[in-house]
Parts: structure tokens; C-alpha cells; sequence
């Protein structure tokens, strides 16, 4: 595997690769990134991955400094998938000025859910993204379910920027336990790791409740009370949530009873605090299986 921290270098050595597949990473990986990894595989050819710790996704009292860089063990687990290159650029590489361009999302994607409470997060990931997919030219470019929202805007900015990448989207990585798995849960105690996967199991008992409403009982109301439920239990456990939310599959917006009449896709997404550790999940749901 070439390792390669230099645009111009990168260019060079990607020269005439016209198939190429791309996996963008912050590092500290782990099976949910060496999963992406081999989704790319399946898709293009030869396999970049990059790693670049953004510092425009952070918030002025989030995690940038502490955010696990563990560049040695992650050159071995990307060289046992057999990727061709991993771009790994400093902050002065990629941002050799301050980065006064940058890419906004529009409001009611980038503002909900993870962007209410990370304001600014998703503009430091699309301007980054943006900025990656222009050193490598990928074809494809994978990225985890796990951060739903920001799949949804990455492929949001392809489409609206007529960008010449497929964006895959790859199922979460999961513990035993049910924990997404995610280079924060090393932040997480001993204790606070045998409590994690509550987070995944009321994103369970959420959908099962839906699930049980009939087509009577399913409108705004059933399921702002399951929302509800929902945070009781998780904050009487003492985690500290930000959201338990449903929402339409298709653009991450609440739904009204005009929507539930079409029964349409949805996901309940999630975060929360543990302590100190911030984690997110999500559920997708199909309301086929809803009793009548
Ligand atoms: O999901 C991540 O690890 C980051 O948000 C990404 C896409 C690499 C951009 O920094």
C-alpha cells in the first residue's frame, strides 16, 4: 500500500485510474471501516481510503484534540485489506489557507437532528468530502449507515453538484452485543460499556411499538408518545439524550398523519450521552408488517 500525504503525489499516482473506490475515514478503524473497505472492493478498483482527523466538523467543545489517531495500526488493517493507497494528509496539505469556501446543506437536512445539536458538523463534512473527492476522483465513494444523516447529505451534495460519484451506503457494524461500533466507544468505561447497547435495544422496543399500532392507531400523536416513552426510559437509565426521534426514510423529517396514511419508510434515529461519550444510532423501519 502506497501511503501518500501530498495532493499533487496522490494525483500522480491515480493517474489514467478511472474505476477507482473510495472510502473516506477519520481513523481509529475498526471493523465498520475494514466492512466499507471491502464494499468498495466489490464496487471499483484499486480501493483508496483516506485519513484526515477534520477540524471544520468539530465543535469549539467537542473532541478534536482527544479524537483517537492511531495512524500505525490503521496502515496495518488497511494494508490486510488490500488497499492500493491511503491518502493521509496534514491539516496544512489540506488546508494550506484558512478554508474560506465551504459547502452548506440546506437547512432542513443540515440543521435537524445531529446538525441541531453539532451546529456546523455537517458543513466542516460536506466541505471536507467535497475536497477529498477532488484530490482522488473516485467513481464510487462508500460511507456507513451508521451516520445516516450524513450519508443522506453527502448524496444530496453529489446529486446538487452534479458530482461524478456513485455513493454506496454500507449496513452498520455491530458488537455482539447489538453497540455499533464507532472509534468513540473506546471513550466509553467499563460500566458504561455494558450499558451501551441500551441505545440499540430502545431503537428496537421503538420499532416493535409502532410495529404493534394498528392502521387506527398509527398518526402523529401514537408516535410522539412512543418518542416519549422512549426518553423516559433511556434518561431514567441515566443516559443523557439529544434526540429519539421517527422520521420519514426519505428526507429525515417528521410525519404528519398524511405521510403515515402512505406508509412510508421510516428510521428512528438517535443520540445520546454516557457519560461523557456521545453515541449515535438508528432503526429502519418498514411499515409492511404493521398489523391492520
Ligand atoms: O464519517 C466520518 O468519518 C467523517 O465524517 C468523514 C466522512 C470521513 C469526513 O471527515
Amino acid at each position: 500500500m502506497k501511503i501518500i500525504s501530498d495532493i499533487q503525489e496522490l494525483r500522480d499516482q491515480l493517474r489514467g485510474q478511472n474505476r477507482a473506490s473510495f472510502v473516506p475515514t477519520m481513523g481509529n478503524l475498526h471493523e465498520g471501516h475494514l466492512s466499507l473497505m471491502r464494499i468498495a472492493r466489490q464496487h471499483g478498483d484499486p480501493v483508496i481510503a483516506s485519513i484526515f482527523v477534520n477540524r471544520l466538523q468539530f465543535g469549539p467543545n467537542e473532541d478534536f484534540d482527544s479524537y483517537p489517531r492511531t495512524l500505525d495500526a490503521d496502515i496495518e488493517k488497511l494494508e490486510k485489506e488490500g488497499v492500493y493507497v491511503l491518502f493521509a494528509p496534514t491539516e496544512k496539505v489540506l488546508y494550506p489557507q484558512p478554508q474560506e469556501y465551504r459547502v452548506d446543506p440546506p437547512s432542513e437536512l443540515g440543521d435537524i437532528l445531529e446538525g441541531e445539536f453539532r451546529p456546523g458538523f455537517f458543513k466542516g463534512v460536506c466541505t471536507v468530502v467535497l475536497k477529498l473527492f477532488s484530490c482522488v476522483q473516485p467513481k464510487v465513494a462508500v460511507f456507513g449507515k451508521k451516520d445516516y444523516q450524513q450519508l443522506m447529505i453527502v448524496r444530496q451534495m453529489v446529486q446538487q453538484f452534479a458530482l461524478p460519484v456513485e455513493i454506496i451506503a454500507g449496513e452498520t457494524i455491530r458488537a455482539e452485543d447489538g453497540l455499533a461500533l464507532s472509534s468513540r466507544n473506546m471513550y466509553l468505561s467499563k460500566e458504561e460499556r455494558l450499558e451501551a447497547p441500551y441505545l440499540q435495544k430502545i431503537l428496537q422496543e421503538m420499532r416493535e411499538r409502532v410495529l404493534n399500532l394498528s392502521n387506527q392507531e398509527l398518526n402523529q400523536n401514537a408516535l410522539l408518545k412512543i418518542e416519549e416513552q422512549a426518553l423516559s426510559q433511556i434518561q431514567a437509565r441515566g443516559w443523557q439524550p439529544d434526540y429519539l426521534s421517527i422520521r420519514k426514510q426519505s428526507n429525515l423529517l417528521p410525519l404528519g398523519n398524511q405521510d403515515l396514511g402512505k406508509k412510508p419508510k421510516m428510521l428512528i434515529l438517535a443520540a445520546a450521552k454516557l457519560g461523557q461519550t456521545r453515541l449515535i444510532d438508528n432503526l429502519e423501519i418498514e411499515l409492511e408488517d404493521t398489523k391492520s
